[in-house]
Parts: structure tokens; sequence; C-alpha cells
């Protein structure tokens, strides 16, 4: 069944006060909920509380048990008739918590329960009325085991515990603040708590912990201090300050994502929360700093006004994405950040948007919503309100996200209560704008400078156009907000940043006083999600990547000349090859930049990325080529690389930003050092890869070797398996290393890997780290005899019948077949079929595959 926005009512029950009593126990857990439920409006609607996997025991009304004809279930929903406009209605039911692999609801890991209800999932703990814009007041009541279970916490404040009989104990949370269901949380577990306190702006302590195996206390102190980071951050960029006495986070080591922002009781996956030199990449470490904050913004942006039903998703997602984003960039470099998102967006959202999954950042319809937790709603989201943020400036978008806060705290609000709020309190018209959410696809803008030298003019025409995308074959225009200079390239100056406003289909801006034709810099910062097309030569993107003032547009005209280098290869053109290698080395070279912007910017685009650019992608032409000017810039700078890779190696080891720097650059160096050929290359990996007193260097060295042949290779795979084997998190890297390898067996080897006694499906985070990756490897994906389509298809197929929402996640790459020569795009399909012929098939895979095929 589909769900349709349109289709949205107000409840016909509210239920003002929830208490729960969990009887805690792995193989059986007893859940007794007491609702208070009011008739919401003049109706005689019977009350419908959503159930899945679970039956009642009893059902008591007002106290009375119910006779078995005084209710039914229909589609796991509990149906209950009720005469007048408020009751109380008691249900009891009873949970395998160790039996539940879809990791939804209550479920068991590594020793501990935990719950995790986004979006749908606390259906699966007790009967409720499981959507959004249900706002209740809880109490509830936890008892279990002591000595296995010392530790019970829930959302908001703890209120009382104390023992029990037979080594049981018990505890009692209660929060304070109305909340929808998918933001209750339970754990209870043998933890270890690192505590500390932070002081809000009012004067007001709050107790902080992080809770883990006692064995990972020592990992915690980066997500501590990214916590205390996001608290003051929040409180000077928005004025929002915390509002329980007590803020918890639990690492677990079975999630389905990253992390979830339970009133009170965030719940991580626990990539997100550990991070120590010796197993954490800077990498890692930034997606703990960024994941930490994220799920602190919600507090805000999701908890106190959270979302009236699931299709306003982004309301909460795309703005907390956009805050953690800024919050990193803060934390660090704004160039470099930037840079690294929009290469997040092109990889995951680009592909999305031009896919048979698109949909529009508010979509219209649903069969699964887990299905739409995707870089449209997040990634696509943030990016919106990035635009409004900028077509507003600082102050006024501060007035509209107070205004925002205000106006709807304690509410289930929509994507329009936000827009509207950015309208009054920012004075702006953002009537077009509003297509941003309801149209999907992403825009292509046109981008001509023309020159008349009589009047001394420059013209910039830009024309807009919009690839139609699943139900949605005619496009409005857009309004594209562009940052916008223009260099005369006889001073290297530019005359300041416009933003020019794209509103029509076609449209022309004349600049005067430009006696020879500028260059135009465009969509600087990356002001619009676009892709824009110009007709700068190969010059004037090497001018640009030497001169440009706006870091964003300085590594983007260095990534178009060496996409176009590439792309002319792959199409059989001679090009211009010195003028990358020129162009690497002026990057290389200028002592004013940044060493990890530098790092980003040598970066050769990756051969997905060059993927996107073809109509037909060409998986090993696109790799036969790259892997060749990588030879080529590697070779052209060999000893720039040497000395570069020499002189980066630190003394001790830091996370200062230089150092961070340093080691990115490093290992950039170390790859094209690596890629030239050199004989030595992998023995200096391999020495890298040895004496690195930290794990950004030696994964890179890992990963640089797993791509060629060579005795380091395997050496160093052994010993990083043997040192890491007891270690998840870090063995995760050991699958992930080889799944991503350039290397021409790769596929074979994940098909041997699937089979290692360490692999497992039913830890997502494993899954992700062999098939996701692999899934992400284009070149060895796409292998042309369709084993890697089948090896990905047989991993869904099994993954489905214990954890389909994991297993949907890896449906969209066999999606692409649109792209890829008839063959390849036969045997795609054919999977997708074999996976949709299952019986039993999980509706979760079923949507994905099914509209892969469309
Ligand atoms: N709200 C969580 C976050 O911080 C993610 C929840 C994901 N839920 C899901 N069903 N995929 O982004
Ligand atoms: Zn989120």
């Amino acid at each position: 069944t589909i769900i349709r926005r349109m289709d949205y009512r107000p409840p016909d029950w509210l239920v003002p006060d929830v208490t729960l009593d969990f009887d805690l126990d792995p193989a059986l857990t007893r859940v007794r909920a007491t609702l208070s439920v009011t008739r919401n409006g003049d109706h005689d609607l019977p009350l419908r509380l959503d159930g899945e996997g679970i039956v009642p025991l009893s059902v008591c009304v007002d106290g009375r048990p119910l006779a078995q004809d005084e209710w039914h279930l229909e589609a796991g929903a509990l149906i209950i008739a009720l005469p007048d406009t408020a009751h109380s209605v008691e249900t009891l039911v009873e949970l395998s918590p160790e039996g539940n692999s879809k990791l939804m609801g209550l479920y068991a890991s590594g020793g501990l329960l935990c719950t995790q209800c986004e979006a749908e999932g606390f259906r699966r703990i007790t009967f409720f009325p499981d959507r959004p814009d249900i706002l209740s007041r809880y109490s509830v009541r936890m008892e279990a085991d002591k000595a296995r279970f010392p530790i019970l916490l829930a959302n908001g404040d703890p209120i009382e515990q104390g023992d029990l009989p037979e080594g049981r104990h018990w505890a009692r949370w209660n929060d304070p603040f109305l909340k929808p269901c998918y933001l209750f949380a339970l754990v209870a577990g043998d933890l270890a708590c690192n505590a500390d306190r932070f002081v809000t702006m009012s004067g007001r302590e709050v107790q902080l912990g992080i809770w883990v195996r006692e064995a990972d206390l020592a990992r915690t102190d980066h997500a501590m201090h990214a916590l205390k980071n996001s608290m003051a951050w929040d409180e000077r960029v928005y004025g929002r300050e915390y509002d329980l006495d007590v803020f918890n986070i639990v690492a677990v080591a079975d999630f389905n994502f990253g992390a979830m922002e339970n009133k009170g009781l965030n719940i991580f996956n626990s990539r997100y929360i550990l991070a120590d030199p010796e197993t954490a990449t800077d990498i890692d470490y930034d997606g703990v700093e960024g994941v930490v904050a994220h799920e602190y913004f919600h507090n805000w942006s999701g908890n106190r006004v959270t979302c009236r039903d699931w299709f306003q998703l982004s309301l909460k997602e795309g703005f907390t994405v956009f805050r953690d984003q800024n919050f990193s960039a803060d934390m660090g470099s704004h160039a470099v950040k930037r840079i690294e998102d929009v290469r997040i967006l092109r990889a995951g959202q680009f592909q999305e948007d031009s896919g048979p999954l698109a949909h529009p950042v508010r979509p219209e319809s649903y069969m699964e919503i887990s299905n739409f937790y995707t870089a449209t709603i997040y990634n696509k989201g943030a990016e919106l309100i990035r635009m409004m943020a900028l077509m507003l400036g600082a102050e006024r978008f501060r007035a509209g996200t107070d205004l925002y806060f205000d106006r709807h705290d304690g509410q289930a609000a929509t994507c329009e209560d936000f827009v509207l709020a950015m309208e009054e309190g920012g004075g702006i018209d953002l009537t077009q704008f509003r297509r941003w959410y309801e149209q999907a696809g992403t825009p292509h803008v046109r981008a001509l400078i023309s020159h008349d030298p009589i009047s001394q003019s420059a013209t910039l025409t830009l024309e807009q156009t919009m690839p139609p995308t699943p139900g949605q074959t005619h496009k409005q225009p857009m309004a594209i907000p562009l940052r916008t200079a223009l260099f005369d390239p006889a001073t290297g100056q530019h005359r300041g940043d416009e933003l020019l406003m794209l509103t029509e289909g076609k449209q022309s801006f004349t600049f005067t006083g430009f006696p020879v034709t500028p260059i135009p810099s465009i969509n600087r910062g990356f002001s619009a999600p676009v892709i824009v097309e110009t007709n700068r030569s190969q010059d004037d993107l090497a001018f640009l990547s030497a001169h440009d003032d706006d870091p964003f547009a300085r590594y983007e005209a260095m990534q178009q000349l060496m996409v176009n280098v590439l792309v002319g290869r792959i199409a059989g053109h001679a090009t211009d090859d010195a003028t990358v290698i020129d162009a690497v080395r002026n990057t290389i070279t200028d002592p004013l930049l940044d060493p990890a912007f530098i790092a980003e910017t040598i970066r050769l685009p990756s051969e997905a990325y060059l993927g996107d650019q073809m109509r037909l992608v060409d998986p090993d032409a696109i790799h036969a080529a790259r892997d060749a000017l990588q030879q080529q810039i590697g070779a052209g700078l060999e000893p720039l690389w040497r000395d570069i890779h020499a002189r980066t190696k630190a003394n001790a080891f830091s996370l200062s930003p230089a150092a961070k720097g340093a080691r990115k650059l490093r290992n950039a160096a170390l790859h094209y050092l690596v890629a030239s050929g050199a004989q030595d290359g992998p023995a200096i990996a391999f020495v890298q890869f040895s004496e690195a007193d930290n794990m950004t260097e030696r994964q890179a060295a890992l990963g640089t070797l797993a791509n060629g042949a060579s005795p380091e290779r395997e050496a160093a795979l052994d010993i990083f398996y043997n040192r890491y084997a007891a270690d998840a998190l870090t063995l995760d890297k050991w699958f992930q290393t080889q799944a991503f390898a350039l290397h021409p067996d790769t596929v074979d080897l994940v098909a041997q890997l699937s089979t290692h006694k360490d692999f497992t499906l039913a830890n997502p985070n494993r899954v992700r780290s062999l098939f996701g990756a692999f899934a992400g490897n284009q070149w060895a994906f796409h292998h042309k005899s369709g084993k890697g389509y089948r090896l990905l298809a047989d991993c869904i197929i099994a993954l489905d019948r214990l954890n389909p929402q994991t297993a949907a996640k890896l449906v969209p790459p066999l999606g692409r077949w649109k792209r890829f020569e008839e063959k390849r795009a036969a045997l795609m399909r054919a999977e997708l079929q074999r996976i949709l012929a299952q019986p039993g098939l999980s509706k979760d895979v079923t949507e994905q595959a099914g509209k892969s095929l469309e």
C-alpha cells in the first residue's frame, strides 16, 4: 500500500499521557502500557493502535479487562471501540529482544538491550498510534536482573530506583517534554560512563554521560568534547539551550544507521562515538564530531519542534544537517568542509536524483518510510536551507529561525511552516523557491560568457533545464542563487562577488567596463545544488585553479580541468595533460595554501563521478583513463611527491588542524608516488603502514597498497588483520579497504571475504564495510561478467530475511542500469527481477527493487 502526503488527516485520538512498564529480559520482555486517550474532534471512530509483530495478552479500558470480542486486530493494529471522549487503555505484550534481527523496536546488541523507534519501531514495542503528530508525556519504569543490567536508562530525568527480590532492580524515568513516540528510548546493560557537566547560558547545570562498555571508556573523550562544543555552539549561533538536567549518549555495536536523537538519551552506532589515534582516522574523528553535533542539534530541530508526518522528514533532517555542517566548519576549515560536503552530495544525492529512485525533498508518496532516509532528504534538504540562509543573510536568517523555533515549540510542524517562518522572520518572498521542495531532479545551468569589445561589456547568459524524474515530466523554472564573480585575465582580479538570481528558463546579465572577455567564476561556494556547464577553456580553468579567491571555486576549477581531460581521453580525443600536471604542480608548490585544501584539490575525481559525467558509463575505460592520468601526475611530479611525503612526517600525534592537514597531504603524496610506478613505491607505503602512530596514515598506506599487486600488499593486510581482529570497528576497515580496492580481482576477493569467519550479516557495520563499499566501487561492481551484480543481489536476498532496512539500502546501485550499455543493463535488471521474485520479500526491498526496474 502506498501512503500519500495529500491524504494527511489529523489524528482521531490523542494520547496526552503514557505510562510504560518494562519487565526486561533478552529472551522474554513484558511491556505493560497505560495510555490516556482523548477523542480528537467530533466523530465516533474507534481507537486504532498500531502494532507490528506483537499480540495483546490483555486489554483493559478504564481498569476493566476487555473480552475477546471487544477488540480486534487489523493489519497488526489493535482496534477498540470506545464510548466516551476520554479513557485509559492498558495493554500487555511480550517481546523477544534477542530474536529481533531487524534492529527496530527493542533489541539486544552485545549484551545490552536498547531501542530504535524512528520511524515506525515503537509499534514493535507496544500498541500505539505510531505517528509523529501524537505528542505525549512519558513515564517509564524498567526492571531487570541487576547483575546483567546494572544500568537502566530512559528519556528525561531519573526519578527513583530500587532493589527487588531475586537479584532484580528497577528504575523510573520521567520525561517532562511532550514527544512523539519515535523519540522514545531505553537502554539496559552493563555500561561504564564518561561523566561530565555543562552549564547552559542561563546557568543551569546539565549532567552529561557517554555510556559504553568498560573497555571502550578510553575512546570517548573526543565525543564528549564534541558534545560540549555543540551545546555551546547552539547557544551562540541559534540561541538554543539544552532543556533537561541530564543528557545521555549510549554507544551500541549493532545499529541500522548512524545515530538517533531520542530525547535526552541519544543512541549511537559505536562508530560515531569511539575514537582514538590507534583505531580512528581523521575522517572518523570528524564523523564522531559531526554526528554527535547532529543528534544534539535535533533536540531543537526535531524534538522540541518535530514533524507532522514523515513527508516532512527533511524539516528536521535537512535543517539539522545544515546545522551540523556549519558547526563542523566552525570547528575546523570552512573551505575543506564545504568541499567534502559537496563531494558527498554529488556522490550520493546527484546519483539518486538522476535515477529511478529520484524523489522531491518533500516526497509525495512512499511504501516504506525507511527507504526515504536518503541523501535527498538529508543532504539536498540541507542545501535548501543553505540557499535560504544565503539569500537572507545571517541576521535575517537568524530572525527566521528564531520565529520558527518560538512559533512551533512543542508542535509537530511542516516544511511549509519553516518556509513561512523564513518569509515572515526574514522578510523575503519564497513563492518560487518552494519548488525546490516539490520538484525532484538536479537542475542543469548552462552558463555562457560573451563579450562585446565596442561597448566593453560582458554578458553572462544562464539557461536552466531540469531533466524529467519519475512521475514528474514537466518542470517549472527554479529560483537558483548563483554567487558569481568575473575575473579580468589581465589583472587576475575580479570586482566583487554578486548573487545572481536565475529565476527564468533563460536570463542574461550584462556587466560593463570589461575591455577583454572576463573569466566567470560561477556557483562560488557551491551556492546552489546544480550542475553548471560552461564554455570555459582549459586555460580559463587553469587560471581559476591558480587565482580564484573562493576556495570552493578554485577546487572546482581544478576538478573540472581534470574531468575534461579524462572525459576527453575516454572519448578517444587527444588531450592536453600538461595543463593538468602544471595546475597540480602550481597547487602543491603554493606556499600560501592550506595543506588540507591542497590535498582535496589535487585528488582526481572518483571513477563514479566520472561516470556521472557520461551518458553511458564505461567502467573499464574510466578506470584505464584515470589510472593513466594518475600515473602521469605521479611520475611527472615524482620528486615533489617524495619531498612532500618526507616533510609532512610528524614527530608526535596531534588532532590540530595543521597536523590533520599534514596527514591528508602526506597520504595524497604517497598515493601519487605509488601511482607513479616508482620501484620503491610499495616499500615506502609499507614503511608508512608499519611506522605510523595513527590510523589515518596506516589505513591510507594500506589502501594504496591494496590497489596494486605486491608482496607488501599481502603482508600489510595480514598484519592489519592480526592486529585488529578483536576490534570490530577496526576490522571493518580491513573489509572495507579490500572492497574499495581498485584491483582487478576485487569481485572475487569480496566473494571470498563474504565467507570469511569474521563476516556476518547480523552486524550492519560489517555488511556496509564489505558490500556497501563494494557497491560503491564502480570498476569492480560493474565487472562485465555480471558477477558483481550477482554477489550483491545474493547478499540483499540473504540479508532481507534478517534486516530488511539495511538490505534495502544496498539496492540502489543495481537501479542505475539505464546508464550502462545494454549487456550490463540486462544483467542488472535480471538481478533486480531475481530479488523481486523471492517469496516473502520485505516491503523495504520490494519498493526499492520495484522502482528500480521501472
Ligand atoms: N533521525 C536519525 C538521524 O539523526 C536517523 C534515523 C534513521 N531512521 C531510519 N529509519 N532510517 O538522522
Ligand atoms: Zn538526523
